[in-house]
């Protein structure tokens, strides 16, 4: 397997920087920031689905497996963004979305049997809430999320071919690697027996109706590890990461296949310092950990945490053992906004959405036209306002992004004061205060970590958030 990215840049294509000005982000304005990337100090970007789609779920319903949906350009523009983004040593990971396609596909009309039918519904749910099942002509098509996402059979041959020709055809273009959706309903049981009750909690936050079963049929299946090595088989040593919705002690197959699996323990913890050390110590038993506290799905660092500890969270991120993954706007403190009215995303994502804020006027510097969502706050906190401040959040990111090539491999988790989280990264020392207020020093002698959360060599702090409770 190749050598996982240290820093992973997540862009969320609508929303990073549009050329065309027609409201919507596109490859070229990607195209346009990937400085932005270099100087920030990040190895690589992954793109969420940029494919034609009817953007029921804003690419995560794929018509078209190998093509560029129009808003977002054309291949030509694609092979463009590959070759700056290599000539700037920045690898691009693309997002792969193989458990459904869009109910547009034409594989959905000209090979039914590669996806998954039922006579009757059983008791499974959607992620967004309801039955996974919808009727169509005399049968039940399956979807784990929205109606208009069916799900693939990937027990069909045929279909994993095909698949497989997908992941050739972007490797062959020259990406670098591939962010697996939802990989944990890739397989499920093929009797399509009924999930049963619920005996003891998932592990992760789920859905009032999900949370109820023990979603053990639904998805995960004992044969997953199959089909993954016919993911694996087609990218040969390509970096593979996978978006496992289960709890690290359950990571198995995933993690043999893949060379990273998303750690959602600790994007989901609660800011409580036992609970972010019991959520690290977890993850940090498994293979293959990386790390991530915000998406395009779950919300921002300031929203999840709280605006006072965007900082505190972005610590933690950039420096625990494995890669780490950054999503667009954070290294700004950048906020969630209203969402649109009406939404466009009935599961309430919107809001965690709203385009990248790059300088104080109006639209952010991220359109000439009408953003397709308002801007949230861009004359408060922008990339051009932060760039230069040696307060700023962005700043402390970047010198994050820049010490971590520093951080020694050996990883502890130390005793702390009541509130603290600490961990020694070889000769560093990692300290966050989780509590608004100063703290007792994680370690004796270190007075000046009592206000604020930071790194340490040596006794000597070699990089701190400011105050804490600074946004
Ligand atoms: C996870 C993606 O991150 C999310 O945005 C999407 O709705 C689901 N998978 C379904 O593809």
């Amino acid at each position: 397997m190749s050598r996982p990215p240290d820093v992973v840049y997540q862009v969320y294509p609508r929303s990073f920087q549009d050329a065309d000005g027609d409201g919507v982000g596109d490859l070229a304005g990607i195209r346009s920031r990937l400085d932005h990337l270099v100087w920030l100090g990040v190895d690589a970007l992954w793109l969420s689905p940029i494919y034609p789609s009817p953007m029921a779920d804003f690419g995560y319903d794929v018509s078209d497996y190998t093509d560029i949906d129009p808003v977002f350009g054309d291949l030509a523009e694609f092979d463009r963004l590959v070759e700056d983004a290599h000539a700037r040593g920045l690898r691009l990971l693309m997002d792969l979305v193989p458990c459904h396609t869009s109910i547009e596909h034409p594989w959905f009309r000209e090979h039914p049997d590669w996806y998954i039918w039922a006579d009757r519904p059983n008791n499974w749910v959607s992620a967004f809430g309801g039955s996974a099942w919808e009727a169509r002509d005399d049968r039940y098509y399956l979807h784990s999320f929205y109606p208009e996402q069916p799900d693939l059979d990937w027990r069909n041959p045929e279909l994993i071919a095909a698949m497989q020709d997908v992941l050739r055809f972007w490797l062959d273009r020259g990406t670098d690697g591939y962010r697996i959706d939802a990989i944990d309903r890739l397989l499920k049981d093929p009797k399509l027996r009924d999930d049963p009750p619920a005996s003891e909690p998932y592990g992760l936050p789920l859905r009032e109706d999900a949370a109820k079963l023990a979603l053990t049929r639904s998805r995960n299946a004992p044969d997953t590890g199959e089909a993954l090595a016919k993911i694996r088989e087609a990218c040969g040593d390509a970096f593979l990461i996978g978006e496992v919705y289960l709890p690290s002690a359950r990571w198995q197959p995933y993690s043999d296949y893949f060379d990273a699996v998303f750690a959602f323990e600790l994007l989901h913890t609660p800011w409580d310092a036992e609970l972010v050390r019991g959520a690290i110590e977890a993850t940090t038993r498994q293979r293959r950990a990386a790390w991530v506290m915000s998406n395009h799905d779950f919300g921002r660092l300031p929203s999840r945490f709280g605006p006072e500890n965007a900082r505190a969270a972005a610590l933690i991120l950039l420096t625990l053992p494995g890669t780490a993954f950054i999503y667009q706007g954070d290294e700004i403190g950048q906020g969630e906004g209203p969402g649109g009215d009406p939404p466009y995303d009935r599961a309430g994502r919107d809001t965690c959405r709203h385009p990248m804020q790059w300088d104080p006027s109006p639209t952010g510097g991220f359109t000439g036209g009408e953003p397709w969502l308002p801007l949230v706050d861009p004359e408060r906190r922008s990339v051009e306002a932060q760039r230069d401040d040696p307060g700023s959040m962005l700043t402390f990111v970047r010198r994050l992004i820049a010490l971590r090539r520093e951080l020694g491999g050996d990883f502890e988790l130390l005793d702390a004061a009541d509130g603290v989280v600490a961990y020694r990264r070889g000769e560093h020392v990692v300290a966050v205060n989780t509590t608004s207020e100063p703290r007792p020093a994680p370690l004796r002698g270190e007075p000046r970590l009592e206000t604020v959360h930071g790194v340490l060599r040596d006794g000597v702090l070699v990089a701190h958030s400011g105050a804490i409770g600074k946004d």
